[in-house]
């Protein structure tokens, strides 16, 4: 049936209210669930905002109380008639509970088939199908809501940034690799065949060289791609909140992105962000919570006991201390409630973190029961009680490793506590900023450097004179900005001489030549009078997540990309026709 102008909405279904009583009124929509009480018919119908009950009755034309009583689910309908009270028969449950159209006129647009699940909330629906049949899954009103709250949020983001100068500038998919770490998605070239092009990890060195062509702030919602495995945090491609400013200071940029998320949770949540957001050096949060991505909603912070273990005749932990590690504890405050059985999942939680085993100790009242006591002296565990403030009900929790499996086991064992105990209120914000980053990663396994941000982040002047003696030991004008224990997003200042470029290169093992054939451009450019710059990115998809209180970025992405970065609707990736292949130059070489 056609869709004519008089079909047209004049009201979305929830915008109609009780003060529009007596209008009136045109819907379109769907037919979310039809009741046939015989002589009465309702009709629930649903449109991006919400549900408004459609109203028959045996008084109403004949030929419209037939096409309602043939309504099915997911039927496309448009519907006119008057606006009128539910009188007593009120849903309070719904934003429209108090009226109803009483319908006159209407026709379905279109019918359906029965759907593979039912376009509801609180259902399980198995997952493989909400991903096949996104489109669907789209419809159920939650995921209706994430979408438009999404885009809200985008909007706001792009309001605030153009209110304090940001241009909107527009930066190329088809480019030669960024390195931000991960695996690059490549597109090979027709016109240039062996050539191929990287979509982009970030805009990284497009934004940098905006500033060096003097736009001075720079905004994108930018799409990256990684290939990386998925996580519930992380998607082969999502999006950025992409910004860069020149003639700036760490300072400046944490200010004007903190001044941002105050904006963003006012105007989206109503949510007034207390005092400017703390800010805690890398090397403090390792030490207190063995993360530099901490959840501040709760304590548990890492003691470090290795001065009091390091004479003991316990093996796991003096072993620990003489091969260069240590032995840190958490205290779990009401944690001497957990079973055996659960403490030994937490002792399986710490081996996926390479801990090789996790000591325990509780209290119950004055009963002290512990996996290691024994093997320490009085005098030893005294000094670990006292040290870890050991009261009843507590449980700690000990690690004895080479510190940076210490600090990420203790680090992620606190949050799962927490977590199991109930303490991870999604309603609490606890942002914070971490700042002096170290500059430079070393890979035990490759021998060699890696930058911890990317190549392009410049050093503290301070530590510049460890660059020959320690560069290990260097500190980074880089920052990142946490929230529950998420990482949102991440900047530094950048490099800003071809000298100091150079140098960063040659620590990381870029050998000059292969400087200049993958960076020469910017080699150049950095010749040219570069002013001082700096920016940041905020994952876009964890931001939105984390602000409606999801944990997996899917719920919060239209389309995302499933299990082995595959998208089960459209199904890709998929093979490429013989003619495109035979085009590009290419042979497909059957892996083992
Ligand atoms: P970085 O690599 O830290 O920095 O990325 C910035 C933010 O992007 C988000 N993010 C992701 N979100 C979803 N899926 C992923 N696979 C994924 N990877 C990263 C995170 C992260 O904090 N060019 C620099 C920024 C800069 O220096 O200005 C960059 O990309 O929230
Ligand atoms: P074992 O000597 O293996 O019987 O271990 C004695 C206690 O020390 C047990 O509670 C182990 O779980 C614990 N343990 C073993 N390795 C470690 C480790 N690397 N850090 C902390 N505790 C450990």
């Amino acid at each position: 049936m056609s869709f004519t102008n008089s079909d047209k909405r004049t009201h979305y279904c929830t915008s109609l209210t009780e003060a529009d009583i007596g209008k009136r009124v045109t819907v379109n929509g769907w037919c979310a669930k039809q009741r046939n009480l015989g002589t009465l018919i309702f009709i629930d119908l649903r449109d991006r905002t919400g549900i408004i009950q459609l109203a028959f009755d045996e008084k109403s034309d004949r030929a419209v109380f037939e096409t309602a009583a043939s309504v099915r689910t997911e039927y496309v309908l448009t519907a006119t008639g008057v606006v009128r009270s539910r009188g007593a028969d009120v849903n309070e449950n719904r934003e429209t509970g108090r009226i109803e159209i009483y319908v006159d006129e209407m026709k379905i647009l279109c019918t359906s088939e029965t759907t593979p699940f039912e376009i509801v909330d609180d259902k399980n629906i198995r997952n493989d199908l909400r991903m096949q049949y996104r489109y669907l899954d789209l419809r159920r009103p939650t995921m209706t809501k994430n979408i438009i709250a999404r885009s809200e949020i985008t909007r706001l983001t792009i309001e605030y940034f153009m209110q304090n100068g940001f241009l909107y500038i527009e930066t190329p998919d088809l480019i030669r690799p960024t390195p931000e770490g991960a695996r690059d998605y490549l597109v090979p070239s027709r016109v240039n065949p062996g050539n191929f092009y990287a979509l982009p990890q970030s805009p990284q060195l497009y934004k940098q060289l905006l500033m060096y062509a003097g736009f001075d702030r720079y905004l994108q919602i930018a799409r990256c791609f990684r290939d990386e495995d998925l996580r519930a945090d992380r998607q082969p491609e999502f999006t950025q909140i992409d910004l860069e400013m020149s003639f700036s200071t760490e300072d400046d940029i944490m200010d004007v992105n903190e001044g941002f998320i105050r904006y963003l949770y006012k105007n989206m949540l109503g949510v007034e962000l207390g005092p400017k957001f703390r800010r805690m050096t890398w090397r403090e949060a390792m030490e207190r919570f063995g993360s530099d991505k901490p959840d501040l909603r709760f304590g548990f912070e890492l003691v470090n006991l290795t001065d009091e273990l390091k004479d003991c005749d316990f093996r796991v932990f003096a072993g620990a201390i003489a091969d260069g590690g240590s032995v840190r504890a958490i205290n779990v405050k009401g944690g001497a409630k957990f079973t055996r059985r659960e403490i030994d999942s937490l002792v399986d939680f710490v081996k996926s973190y390479k801990a090789k085993g996790l000591a325990w100790a509780k209290k119950t009242g004055t009963d002290i029961s512990s996996s290691y006591a024994k093997f320490l002296t009085d005098g030893e565990n005294a000094a670990i009680y006292d040290k870890m403030g050991f009261e009843d009900g507590d449980l700690i929790l000990i690690v004895a490793d080479k510190n940076a499996v210490v600090f990420d086991s203790l680090g992620a064992l606190r949050r799962e506590c927490a977590k199991r105990l109930g303490l991870l209120d999604p309603k609490e914000f606890c942002f914070l900023w971490i700042t002096e980053f170290p500059l430079f990663e070393y890979s035990e396994e490759d021998g060699r450097f890696y930058a911890m941000h990317h190549p392009f982040t410049a050093p503290m002047e301070e530590d510049i004179p460890l660059f020959d003696t320690d560069p290990g030991a260097m500190r980074a004008r880089a920052y990142d900005i946490v929230l529950n224990g998420v990482e949102l997003g991440g900047g530094s200042i950048r490099i800003s001489t071809p000298e100091m470029q150079k140098l960063v290169f040659s620590k990381l093992g870029i050998t000059e030549e292969e400087a200049n054939a993958k960076f020469g451009f910017l080699m150049e450019a950095l010749k040219y009078g570069i002013p001082p710059h700096g920016g940041l990115a905020f994952g876009l998809d964890r931001l939105v997540a984390l602000t409606l209180g999801y944990d997996d970025i899917r719920d919060i992405i239209a389309f995302p990309k499933a299990q082995n970065a595959s998208e089960p609707m459209s199904k890709c990736p998929a093979p490429a026709d013989k003619t495109a292949l035979d085009e590009l130059g290419l042979k497909i070489i059957e892996k083992e």
